[in-house]
């Protein structure tokens, strides 16, 4: 059983031929850091084009390193949502053409359950139920995850995702696109006691909010840049603080969340799973509360083309044999998803 992965939600193309017996066959990524910089930001018209060039020759590159061809396939795995539009409709097309063409089902994945799934990809992967910290550039949400689909919202933010206010942050020190991994890098020479910023706790609930810390970042740096433009050291001492500010809520949240849920297994999931202190924070969490952490390899934390092919395979017992249709939606709450096998 061979499952071709596309993930074309945001800014990065990745494709993936993921086989349940075997595992992971071969995988490719491209990044559009390059096509974006220059605007500091994601243009989504640039990224549809740009995935619509890249898709089928990363496919046949995929196909080649597998040693397929594209007759090997059974199964084509695409994120449906959320992301931009027109992103999601390449992939979605491409993946429905393909379908149509070889008689296969197409699986339309929805991305934050695949970012969800992407530690089962992993040499020891968790074991269910478990508690995932969803951390991306669109959502930061704590889920109880009961088994394949079967997930309660515990918590999420209430204004900006945790990776948009690392972006937004990066972009006030005048640090280049994509934001959080510039952000983290600068950080790595800062102090991240030099300056007090808040931790937004203030709800003792499990909902987050960035906002407050944003702008008290957004302060501080124009209070540290009236008389001349940030020193390299003053704006990696604000990295460090506003990371540390980010990581304590992260982990706090996190240890309430566990306790609330009575859970013991905590699973880390999107973007800013990739960043350094936040793991080495969670795992510490962790091993101070009986909790085990599990995350993926910080390039299964990011969007990828293998998480994809795994979470559409989960789901393909729900194809139905119908002419494959280009399903794309914007947004769609990971709620709305059904349980894996129940036919409901
Ligand atoms: O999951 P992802 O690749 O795409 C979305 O589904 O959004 O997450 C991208 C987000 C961006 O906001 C990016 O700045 C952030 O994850 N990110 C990081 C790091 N690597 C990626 N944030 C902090 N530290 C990192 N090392
Ligand atoms: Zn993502």
């Amino acid at each position: 059983m061979n499952v071709l992965g596309i993930e074309t939600s945001c800014d990065e193309t990745g494709v993936a031929v993921y086989d349940p017996a075997r595992g992971l066959r071969a995988e490719a990524l491209y990044s559009q850091i390059a096509i974006h910089a220059p605007f500091g930001g994601v243009v989504p018209e640039l990224a549809s084009r740009d995935h619509a060039r890249r898709l089928a020759p990363m496919i046949r590159g995929v196909l080649d390193t597998a040693g397929l061809d594209i007759r090997d396939i059974d199964a084509v795995a695409y994120t449906a949502g959320p992301g931009l539009i027109g992103a999601l409709m390449v992939g979605a097309a491409l993946a429905a053409s393909v379908a149509l063409a070889l008689r296969i089902p197409a699986i339309p994945v929805h991305h934050m359950e695949a970012h969800l799934l992407a530690a089962m990809l992993e040499p020891e992967p968790p074991q269910f139920p478990f508690v995932a910290l969803l951390v991306s550039g669109g959502h930061t949400q704590l889920v109880n995850v009961q088994g394949h689909g079967d997930y309660a919202l515990l918590g999420s933010t209430l204004d900006d995702a945790a990776g948009e206010a690392f972006d937004k942050v990066a972009r006030l020190l005048a640090l280049p696109y994509p934001g959080g991994p510039a952000l983290a890098a600068v950080a790595e020479d800062g102090d991240p006691g030099a300056f007090s910023l808040p931790r937004p706790l203030h709800n003792k609930g499990l909902d987050l909010s960035f906002s407050g810390l944003k702008t008290a970042a957004r302060l501080l740096i124009e209070r540290q840049s009236v008389a001349a433009p940030l020193a390299d050291r003053a704006r990696a001492n604000i990295a460090a603080s506003f990371q540390a500010a980010v990581v304590d809520t992260l982990v706090n949240k996190c240890q309430l969340a566990m306790t609330a849920s009575g859970l013991e297994r905590l699973v880390v999931a999107g973007g800013v799973g990739a960043n350094r202190r936040l793991r080495a924070a969670l795992k510490a969490m962790g091993e101070r509360n009986g909790v085990t952490v599990y995350y993926p390899r910080p390039a299964l934390c990011t969007d990828n083309g293998a998480m994809i092919a795994y979470a559409g395979w989960r789901r393909l017992g729900e194809a139905d044999g119908a002419v494959p249709l280009i399903v794309a939606r914007p947004r769609w709450p990971l709620d709305d998803l059904k349980p894996v096998g129940t036919g409901a």
